[in-house]
């Protein structure tokens, strides 16, 4: 990451963000944080980070956290496939336009690198848990999926006009320390959660749907991996599918023998095969995630119980 000084997170008070933020410092770059606060929280944020409380719709502010600042990582979203259903005009006004809003402010003279956090949701459904290359056709499922692929096609076009490098990584489904909790996002967060209060866990459809669980430090990993070295679209994940049967058995032997999972209709916009073909990000970015869903989940277990 030769060359660069001064790194902007947005959305660097959330889950991956302020891991990012951390990331970065510890890289001996500068890095200031944009976030509204709406999921993200205050103390998550490193204090030897430049905090700016705003919102990226909001241009003042946008402008405020640009100062100084030489490449953009940008995080910020509303991150939910259910709530994007009842919630879909602010997830698309915060997703599609608070990029747009980010992107206009973009000025080519000091920026030099821009990285998107997208998401799997981007793709179409996979008639298998084959792992799915970046190839695989994107035709989203949800709005949320349609607003990251909006997100990516007009950060692309635009930073190519201004002739700013950019990169798309598209996240699959992240676990480990830090992620928040709510009814809508973070399937092992919200299982754990629950299983640790002595509640029951209920799973949308049969169970047997795939996803590729990835450490939150391999996502931050190969998302810094990008920074002046490889420009395109990558998947960040591990290449494993996990069933939902198979979290649910996994976490229930561990905290709560007793207890039975139900299942309910499943979900419109949840996919049924989510799981990453990564040998693009392992030649591109020496990419070769580290941590493992078995060996993780006791600590994310311990995180979550000690909140
Ligand atoms: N967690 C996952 O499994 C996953 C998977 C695929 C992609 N992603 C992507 O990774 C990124 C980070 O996700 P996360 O899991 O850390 O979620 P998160 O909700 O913890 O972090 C998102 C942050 O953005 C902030 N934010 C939301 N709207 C904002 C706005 N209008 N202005 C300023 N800040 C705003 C929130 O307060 C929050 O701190 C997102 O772009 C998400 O789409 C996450």
């Amino acid at each position: 990451m030769t060359g660069f000084s001064h790194a902007l997170v947005t959305g660097g008070a959330g889950f991956i963000g302020s891991r990012l933020t951390r990331r970065l410092l510890d890289d001996g770059l500068r890095v200031t944080v944009i976030d509204n606060l709406t999921v993200g929280q205050r103390h998550a944020v490193p204090g030897d980070a430049c905090f700016v409380h705003g919102d990226i719709r909001d241009e003042a502010a946008v402008g405020d956290a640009l100062t100084g600042v030489d490449c953009v990582f940008h995080l910020a979203a509303q991150v939910t496939i259910r709530g994007s259903y009842d919630r879909f005009y602010e997830d698309l006004d915060t997703n599609v336009m608070g990029t747009a809003r980010l992107l206009r402010a973009v000025d080519s003279l000091h920026v030099r690198w821009f990285t998107l956090a997208s998401s799997m949701a981007v793709y179409a459904d996979a008639p298998s848990p084959t792992p799915i290359p970046e190839a695989h056709p994107t035709q989203p499922v949800s709005p949320y999926g349609v607003g990251k692929l909006a997100a990516e096609g007009v950060s692309r076009e635009i930073l190519a006009a201004r002739g700013i490098p950019f990169t798309a990584v598209r996240y699959f489904n992240t676990f480990g320390p830090g992620q928040t909790y709510t009814p809508y996002v973070g399937v092992i967060t919200i299982f754990v959660t629950r299983l640790l209060r002595g509640q029951p866990i209920t799973i949308f459809g049969d169970g047997e749907q795939q996803r590729d669980f990835v450490h939150v430090d391999d996502i931050v990993a190969g998302t810094v991996a990008t920074l002046g070295r490889a420009q395109g679209t990558y998947n960040l994940g591990t290449g494993r599918g996990t069933s939902l049967n198979q979290l649910a058995q996994l976490l229930i032997s561990r905290l709560a023998p007793h207890q039975r999972v139900s299942h309910a209709a499943a979900h419109a916009g949840e996919l049924r095969f989510s799981v990453a073909d990564i040998a693009a990000a392992r030649a591109a970015l020496d990419y070769v995630p580290a941590r493992s869903l078995e060996g993780d989940l006791d600590t994310v277990i311990a995180e979550i119980a000690a909140r």
